[in-house]
């Protein structure tokens, strides 16, 4: 059985005070036991939100990190860093980054063995852009992503690991991929891992759902055999809308 997870990505968003103010609000309410809750804050604010959560079972991500331990790398963060103040999670390339940042596949690999060799559990995200989804390439280009992000990932790990997919023209658009969409594509991802790994490891790896998720597409979306969670940007800024995808 896969444990459902539900994980806001707060992007470049809430100051200290407000992300105290946000997970005081969440925490009023009562979150279902048997959905992994977590909050993927900004390097500024982790410190304060493991505080502010040390009484809760919501698990702490960042969204990025360098892969080296230390050096020569101006304005980087390492996993040394992120393990230093209990971060459990890390989101390991996100379209942003990619698009923004220069993210590429090998980067992402290189990430996700350093944040698993630190016992940081990354979450791994791929999608296509509308272009390639137009043109019919969104599964060559899923694929390829997914197969280069686990190039040398040992199976052991398989269990620490999620991917979250997030195609590019669903993010931050309100445009939402239909539930049937979402759960196709994850069912392709899940035998994209089978082929790498094999039967087990097909079924054990969790596999989120990214772009506009909502309180009123999250029972939808959750009902779909494939999809284990979803990766939610602006819906996880509002308490409400977070608990109601948390307890969906
Ligand atoms: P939105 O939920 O705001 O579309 O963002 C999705 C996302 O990018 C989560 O990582």
């Amino acid at each position: 059985m896969r444990t459902p997870i539900i994980a806001g990505n707060w992007k470049m968003n809430n100051n200290i005070e407000e992300s105290i103010e946000l997970v005081e609000e969440i925490k009023k309410f009562q979150l279902d036991r048997d959905v992994e809750a977590v909050i993927c804050v900004p390097f500024t604010d982790i410190k304060d939100v493991k505080a502010a959560i040390k009484d809760t079972d919501i698990k702490l991500g960042a969204q990025n990190m360098h892969w080296e331990e230390k050096g020569a790398f101006t304005g980087e963060i390492s996993p040394l860093m992120l393990k230093e103040l209990g971060v459990d999670y890390v989101i390991l390339g996100h379209s942003e980054r990619r698009q923004y940042f220069n993210e590429t596949d090998d980067t992402v690999n290189k990430k996700m063995k350093s944040a698993l060799n630190h016992d940081i559990k990354p979450i791994i995200c791929v999608g296509e852009s509308l272009e390639e989804r137009e043109s019919g390439k969104e599964r060559e280009v899923v694929k390829s992503q997914v197969i280069k992000a686990f190039e040398d990932i040992d199976r052991k790990e398989i269990e620490n690991i999620v991917i979250a997919y997030e195609p590019i023209w669903a993010i931050g658009t309100g445009k939402t991929a239909s539930a049937d969409d979402a759960n196709d594509m994850i069912g392709f991802i899940r035998d994209t891992i089978g082929e790498i790994y094999g039967k087990e490891e097909k079924q054990n790896i969790r596999i989120q759902y990214g772009g506009s998720v909502k309180p009123d597409t999250i029972s939808e979306l959750m009902g779909k055999e494939e999809v284990d969670g979803a990766l939610v940007g602006g819906a996880s800024l509002k308490s409400e809308d977070f608990v109601k995808l948390i307890n969906y």
